[in-house]
């Protein structure tokens, strides 16, 4: 499967722009996470570009979401290690994370909302300009985007990311893709 392969069927499966943008910016993450430990940059931006393709299918219905993903992965010639990592990052299944692989997308998926709201909240709403030591110190506002799950984010450190190092990455990254996230 080709990254326009894999693309086309997110689009084709789900219709909220911001679902879609949330998707491209977890690729964009997991791609700089990939570079940053020696890992293999495709496969890990295909699970971060995949990962929630079934969430307007499912509904959102957490006991169905990401069995389904993991399905359609597989169904697009995705990797055992891609479905794995997608089925894993929906705790209700109680299926533990094994592999890198797993662990980095269940703490980028939550950064890229860390991420977006702070550069919402500035009054170019633009990313650009956002500095990493701002994005950490509204991690550290419990109240600030109070949906994020930080404990998830820090689980950073299982695949041997300081938090600063890992916010910083991030933010980097998605900076890096801007224009496709509006932002
Ligand atoms: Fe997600």
């Amino acid at each position: 499967m080709t990254r326009e392969e894999a693309l086309d069927s997110v689009k084709a499966n789900v219709e909220n722009e911001n679902l879609v943008r949330h998707m491209l910016a977890t690729e964009a993450i997991m791609r700089a996470l990939a570079r940053r430990l020696g890992e293999d940059e495709e496969e890990w931006g295909l699970t971060g570009l995949l990962h929630d393709i079934d969430m307007e299918l499912t509904g959102a219905d957490m006991r169905s979401h990401s069995k389904l993903g993991a399905d359609l992965a597989r169904e697009l010639g995705a990797s055992e290690a891609i479905a794995h990592a997608i089925l894993c990052h929906n705790e209700a299944h109680g299926v533990p994370m094994e592999t890198k692989l797993d662990k980095a997308l269940f703490c980028a998926d939550p950064l890229t909302g860390l991420i977006t709201t702070a550069a919402l909240v500035r009054p170019d709403k633009k990313l650009a300009g956002l500095e990493a030591r701002s994005v950490i110190k509204k991690f550290k506002e419990k109240s600030f985007a109070a949906g994020v799950n930080r404990q998830q984010i820090s689980l950073c450190s299982e695949i041997g990311l300081e938090l600063g190092e890992f916010i910083e990455l991030g933010l980097v990254a998605m900076q890096g893709i801007a224009a496709d996230l509006g932002l």
